[in-house]
């Protein structure tokens, strides 16, 4: 029984792109928990590359292939469009998935995706890093605690910078593929920051998009919304990635007894008549792109011990849905120019 607690998990790996040198070096950081058997990418020489990280470990182009490694979990690190069918197909053949944001481009596969995954008994998570932030925690203790009194308002800004080497490639910057802009892509993780600390539905949502400065792509470059959950709270939100740099993101909430505040991944927390509180990022620094953060590792741990113990992720796949609701909002609002409505 410790035997076979303590035995390697076997990883497979779909998509060998950007993000994937990040994943390499959660790897290698648990190399005495796992074992990775085989990557692919629709692009062999990814795949190649990725794995001479990890001897012994294979490279391939198909999923099929990939299933024949028997791995036990499968990490998805693909263009949007993908995400829906490829996790599908794992869970039916018995992998449990940990999937990249967004869960999915469409709501009725995301919930295709979960049904799957009630079904096969395999776990499915998907990757919303920045929950981990300890900040983040500290804020939605206290929100849960009361000790901040009354939430009344919350804002948050991305500003960021995707040159035009970002969006070429056969997948970015086009709404069948990628599914959206500047929301889809990047400031889903405010939103889901935001819903996540709230703890509430949306329930209206009024949103602008537009393209200024990339014309070249399809989908939006600026956002910005007006969100209301369930409790009255407004929630006013902007996103761009026609900034000259990657600044870091700023969420505020504002309370009936003070401030909480996310910059990149510290949280200050201003209470009324007390000497502010800053909370630094404990988390080891990883090396991917800055703008990545660096709790990755913190989320693929906790799926690793939810598939050792048999017990649930910490975030259960059912949230993505209600991000992604969030953003497909902000579109149908801006697209149909009339206040979205649950
Ligand atoms: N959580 C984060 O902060 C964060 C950061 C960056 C990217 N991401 C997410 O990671 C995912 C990948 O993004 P990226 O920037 O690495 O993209 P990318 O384009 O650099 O990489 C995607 C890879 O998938 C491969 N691919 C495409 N079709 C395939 C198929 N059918 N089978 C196998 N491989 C296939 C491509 O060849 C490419 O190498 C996306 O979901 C993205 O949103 C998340």
């Amino acid at each position: 029984m410790e035997a076979e607690k303590r035995k390697r998990l076997r990883i497979g790996v779909i998509g060998c792109g950007r993000i994937s040198d990040l994943y390499q070096e959660v790897f290698r950081i648990l190399k005495e928990q796992i074992e990775v058997v085989i990557a692919i990418d629709k692009r062999v020489e990814r795949a190649e590359r990725f794995v001479e990280s990890f001897p012994g470990c294979v490279s391939a182009t198909s999923v099929e292939e990939l299933i024949s490694y028997k791995p036990e979990i499968v990490h998805i690190l693909t263009p949007h469009f993908l995400h829906a069918q490829q996790t599908i197909t794992c869970l039916q053949a018995g992998i449990h998935v940990l999937v990249e944001k967004p869960i999915a481009i469409t709501l009725s596969s995301a919930r295709d995706m979960i049904k799957v995954a009630d079904q096969t008994g395999r776990k499915l998570a998907v990757i919303s890093q920045n929950r981990f932030i300890e900040g983040i925690t500290e804020i939605k203790r206290q929100m849960l605690a009361n000790e901040l009194g009354e939430l009344k308002g919350v804002w948050s800004t991305l500003h960021w910078f995707r040159p035009a080497s970002y969006y070429a490639c056969d997948w970015k910057g086009r709404w069948e593929t990628e599914g959206g802009g500047v929301v889809m892509d990047q400031a889903i993780h405010s939103l889901d920051l935001v819903r996540y600390v709230i703890g509430k539905k949306v329930v209206s949502i009024q949103a602008h998009i537009d393209r200024r400065v990339r014309t070249e792509i399809e989908v939006e470059d600026v956002a910005d919304a007006v969100i209301t959950f369930e409790n009255g709270v407004r929630y006013s939100f902007f996103a761009t990635n026609y900034h000259v740099t990657n600044s870091p993101i700023e969420i505020e909430f504002l309370f009936e007894k003070g401030t909480a505040k996310l910059v990149g991944q510290e949280v200050i927390i201003q209470k009324q008549g007390e000497e502010e509180l800053r909370i630094r990022p404990k988390g080891r620094p990883l090396m991917g792109l800055s703008y990545w953060g660096d709790y990755h590792l913190h989320q693929i741990q906790d799926f690793y011990e939810a598939v050792r113990q048999d017990k649930q992720p910490h975030f259960a796949p059912t949230d993505a849905v209600e991000t992604l609701e969030m953003v497909l909002g902000i579109y149908q609002s801006a697209k149909e120019n009339k206040i979205w409505k649950k």
